[in-house]
């Protein structure tokens, strides 16, 4: 079977340095002037956004990117560029959407608790809406409204499933913060259908993220359709079935089989008739293992019976392994002969939850090494903070032996603007 997501040929090892493309990730770190910093490949991108196109041929289908997994402008434009679709949960996201060029009736507006402001923009634009609430649905009618414009809606609908996830990741059982109670469906049709400006064509569920079996996807594709089957019966002509985002990628690198994009759709193909159009979510299977997250060593140290490799990139600027517990690959950039040692991988921020890797089994680096936390493209940049007042890194982006800096790092008097009251 093929194996596209999988096959990481962007990030590769020749003579103990690590490549981006055709470039030597050292000799990139020697030329950009600051650390840490993150490093993406566009090879990945295209090759990870093909594999989602490849997967749907045959079937109606949108590919709505995931904005909050990395909202990078460069790489939203390329996005846009292949073809993508984007997916949004705020009215900035929806901003830097139409920055990047995207069709905004393709897109898609997601939320537990969208604003009136982000509402009106929404509709103003032609983004296809869900709704999560009875609340959020009197928003949407009432902004409708407001404006005289009318708004295609989709209802967000809790499945059930159990997508074995970190629970902080799950968002589609039914005591979730999202979605509808699916036994008050029909109030949510009887509302719709007397409402001139509203229009449903679709639903919509988004399972959790991380997932890593392809018959929770299929499950929850069944269950699914019989709502859409249901709401078409009572008069609907609703088309879209949007089944969120949330395959999983192989952070753990153990040799796991993770599915690929085809092995998802795959896995629904025979589900789905032509009146209906598949919508899809992926965010962290696009982007992230595009990118890695290059650090300098600032130096070793041993507390107790514990070995330390001190980074100066942090949970400030990466906090998935601190607020998820997750496990990111963790490897040197440059050949490294020291004494091999248990170490924690931590960052400088004077907290004991800024570690960016447990218990890696390492070579003892000399200070100045370059580290690579690897699969850094999803989640990473976007949920960096100024804790510490640390300043969010620069980004740049590799295509075949050119690089670009595709976001300047921000500075101290950028930040200093803010207090400008
Ligand atoms: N659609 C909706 C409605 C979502 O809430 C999400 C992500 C996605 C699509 C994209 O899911 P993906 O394909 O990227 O799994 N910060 C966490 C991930 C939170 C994801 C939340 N929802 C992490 O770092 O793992």
């Amino acid at each position: 079977m093929e194996k596209e997501q999988n096959t990481q040929m962007s990030f590769y090892y020749k003579d103990g340095y690590l490549y981006c493309e055709k470039l030597r990730v050292k000799d990139i770190q020697e030329q950009v002037s600051y650390s840490p910093f993150y490093l993406y490949s566009f090879a990945q991108l295209e090759q990870n956004y093909a594999a989602y196109q490849n997967a749907l041929s045959g079937i109606n289908a949108i590919i709505g990117y995931a904005v909050k997994a990395n909202n990078n402008l460069t790489l939203l434009k390329r996005l846009n560029e292949l073809g993508s679709g984007a997916v949004l949960v705020s009215g900035n996201e929806l901003k830097l959407s139409l920055a990047a060029g995207f069709d905004l009736k393709r897109t898609i507006l997601n939320g537990n608790g969208k604003t009136l402001e982000e509402l009106s923009l929404a509709v103003e634009h032609e983004v296809l809406i869900n709704i999560d609430s009875e609340f959020d649905l009197r928003h949407i009618q009432q902004t409708a409204k407001q404006l005289d414009i009318p708004a295609n809606v989709l209802i967000r609908i809790n499945p059930d499933v159990d997508p074995e996830v970190h629970p902080y990741v799950s968002t589609g059982m039914k005591n979730s913060k999202f979605g509808i109670r699916n036994e008050r469906l029909n109030w949510f049709l009887d509302e719709i259908r007397k409402d001139d400006l509203l229009t449903l064509v679709g639903v919509h569920c988004h399972l959790g993220s991380t997932i890593k079996k392809v018959r929770i996807f299929r499950d929850a594709t069944e269950i699914m359709l019989d709502f859409i089957r249901s709401i078409q019966a009572e008069g609907f002509s609703a088309q879209y079935l949007n089944i969120g985002g949330g395959l999983g990628i192989d952070y753990e690198r153990t040799g796991e089989d993770i599915p690929t994009p085809k092995d998802l759709i795959d896995s629904i193909r025979g589900l789905l008739t032509d009146d209906i159009t598949l919508i899809i979510e992926p965010g962290r299977s696009i982007i992230g293992n595009t990118a890695v997250f290059v650090n300098r060593v600032t130096g070793v140290k041993t507390n107790g019976n514990k070995h330390f490799i001190v980074t100066d990139g942090s949970m400030a600027e990466l906090i998935r392994p601190s607020l998820y517990d997750t496990y990111q690959h963790i490897e040197f950039i440059e050949p490294v002969d020291g004494k091999v040692d248990t170490f924690d991988v931590v960052g400088p921020v004077c907290e004991s939850a800024d570690f960016l890797g447990k218990e890696r089994e390492l070579p003892t680096p000399p200070e100045g090494t370059g580290l690579v936390v690897c699969d850094a493209g999803a989640y990473c940049h976007t949920m960096s903070s100024n804790y510490n007042l640390k300043m969010s890194p620069p980004e740049y982006l590799v295509d075949g032996d050119k690089l670009t800096c595709i976001r300047r790092v921000e500075t101290l008097d950028d930040y200093m603007r803010v207090f400008d009251v």
